[in-house]
């Protein structure tokens, strides 16, 4: 497949799938060779500009104090499809001014509106990571290969070994942006809205609107790139999940409601009757904060967790009530649950129900299959290249327990490509690919999963063979290691009922 010639790149975002990008085209030299694992290229081959909505880099590592919303507004309640991700996550419109053909509005002469503070609120651009979150992946794992492996965090006598807390892989990722000098190529406070091709030329124009919170401005312009990456994560857009009455139940009961992406410290749980719903990773990670707090701890659930089945064994274990689906909430603030029976009023009603995948910014690519906690990304070979047109790709879409080195592979691989160093095969191939990925695994977020024992082979190799010239695999080293998320896991448990059983308390894991 022959390629264009790219001499300029975007990246949207600057969270770890926007900084393992940024890093790899550091270290591509214009020949098509890497410098990965020593000093960046003297002559990087791509002039790279990264977009930030957020005032910091490190993406969901970057922590905010303060929370998003915690449920939509009610108005968008009332309109029963607060569970589309259109719907509370809307595109910002771009003003004509901008919008018109030959505008003017560019980088150093952009246009400039009053900012809309419900706009804002609607960006969902908080960080869900709260002050107690330590990490449900071993400390090798959440760092790309090239990161230092600091012994520190190797310390069996630490609380939550083999863990870090937040604040530890949020300084790791502090001293990696500075290390690195990569904040000078990141426009903060920066927000993606748009991203157009015109055809005709192979162009991608993206529109951004930057804030400027003190003057309560917001400047738009656009700048065109030959290849963008898209790395916008999909732990930004919360999803809520849509339930009988609950637009109804929120008017008359405010307060109650609040995703697990807003949630941020646990004295809210003291001494109530608190309603947990799902059962995944968050669930089972804030059940473990709730149940010594809580005068009562509840939860609902749609069935076993598809993945890990000490998350079911902790949620049923002793003290903790469990209900089937809701069927319904009530004005009076009671809940009805699928097997007729009926709770009275709770007064923390927390919603683990995940988030979505969401590319409001992109019309016509990237199409998300039925949008849910469960959806998929279609059109994308590799989990990675765009196969409508490979200028576009994304780094960060795979779920998986060393999300990290997926990260790193999926870049290496958009370096290798773009430079010209390695070809993709034919349209046609990449299709096949997904088409019987898709008859495998479902068309739903299955499609994305990759076990940590098999990743190896399915993931990482696959994209390493697109990796540009004397790039090192991601697994080199750390391959040999895998089998530690698996203990992670073991460790993991024991402390969610070292947790829930009062034996460890939140500040000792601090
Ligand atoms: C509560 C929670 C805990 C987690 N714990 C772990 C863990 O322990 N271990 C682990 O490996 N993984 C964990 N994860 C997964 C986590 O998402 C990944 O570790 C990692 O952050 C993914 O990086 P990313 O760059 O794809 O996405 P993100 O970290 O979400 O970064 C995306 C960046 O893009 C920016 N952005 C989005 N849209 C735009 C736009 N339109 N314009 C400009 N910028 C934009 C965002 O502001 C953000 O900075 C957790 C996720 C959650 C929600
Ligand atoms: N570091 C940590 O310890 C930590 C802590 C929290 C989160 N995380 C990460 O955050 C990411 C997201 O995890 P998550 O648990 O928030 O999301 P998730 O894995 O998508 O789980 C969402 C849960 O909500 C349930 N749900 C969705 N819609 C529902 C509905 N209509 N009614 C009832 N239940 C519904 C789902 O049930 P179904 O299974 O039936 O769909 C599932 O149990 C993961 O990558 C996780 O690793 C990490």
């Amino acid at each position: 497949m022959t390629f264009p010639e790219i001499e300029t790149v975007a990246i949207v975002g600057a969270g770890p799938g926007g900084l393992a990008s940024l890093y790899e085209f550091l270290h591509l030299n214009k020949d098509g060779s890497s410098t990965v694992g020593s000093a960046p290229s003297a002559d990087p081959k791509f002039a790279v500009t990264v977009f930030e909505q957020k005032s910091s880099a490190g993406g969901i590592w970057a922590p905010s104090e303060e929370a998003d919303l915690p449920v939509p507004p009610q108005h968008l309640l009332d309109t029963d499809r607060y569970n589309e991700p259109d719907v509370i996550h809307p595109k910002v419109p771009i003003p004509e001014e901008v919008r018109a053909d030959g505008s003017a509005a560019t980088y150093n002469s952009p246009y400039v509106t009053q900012s809309k503070q419900l706009d804002r609120e609607l960006e969902w651009k908080r960080s869900g990571v709260y002050p107690d979150l330590f990490t449900n992946i071993p400390s090798r794992f959440i760092r790309f290969s090239y990161q230092d492996n600091e012994p520190e965090y190797n310390d069996k006598k630490r609380a939550i070994y083999p863990f870090l807390t937040q604040k530890e892989l949020a300084s790791r990722f502090t001293n990696f942006i500075a290390k690195e000098q990569l904040s000078k190529h990141i426009r903060y406070n920066t927000r993606v809205e748009e991203v157009t091709k015109d055809q005709a030329r192979g162009k991608w124009i993206i529109t951004v609107r930057e804030t400027n919170e003190k003057a309560g401005t917001e400047s738009w312009y656009k700048q065109e790139f030959d290849a963008v990456v898209v790395a916008n994560g999909h732990y930004t857009v919360p999803n809520f999940p849509r339930l009988k009455g609950l637009a109804e139940f929120n008017r008359k009961n405010p307060g109650v409601l609040i995703h697990a992406k807003s949630y941020r410290d646990s004295n809210i749980f003291r001494g109530k009757r608190v309603l947990v719903v799902g059962g995944g990773i968050s669930a089972a990670n804030l059940v473990q904060y709730i149940f010594p707090l809580a005068s009562e701890t509840v939860i609902t659930r749609r069935g076993p967790h598809l993945v890990f089945p000490w998350i079911d064994s902790g949620l049923e274990s002793p003290g903790i009530v469990t209900k089937p689906p809701i069927q319904e909430f009530q004005d009076d603030g009671s809940v009805v649950f699928t097997d007729g029976s009926v709770a009275d009023k709770f007064d923390v009603v927390l919603l683990t129900t995940g988030y979505h995948y969401h590319y409001p910014f992109l019309d016509n690519y990237l199409k998300v299959v039925d949008p849910s906690n469960l959806s998929r990304v279609a059109g994308l070979y590799q989990q990675t290249f765009s196969i409508d047109d490979p200028t576009l790709a994304i780094a960060g879409v795979a779920v998986s327990a060393i999300n990290f080195h997926t990260i790193e592979a999926s870049a290496a691989a958009i370096a290798g490509v773009w430079s010209g160093a390695k070809q993709l095969p034919p349209r046609e191939e990449q299709q096949k690919w997904e088409t019987d990925r898709v008859a495998a695994l479902g068309d739903n977020l299955f499609f994305h999963y990759y076990p940590y024992a098999t990743v190896e082979a399915d993931y990482i190799a696959q994209l390493h063979a697109y990796a540009a010239h004397g790039r090192p695999s991601p697994f080199v080293e750390d391959g040999k290691y895998v089998a530690d998320v698996g203990v992670g896991l073991d460790y993991l448990e024991q402390l969610f009922y070292k947790l829930k059983e009062g034996k460890l308390t939140i500040e000792e894991t601090k």
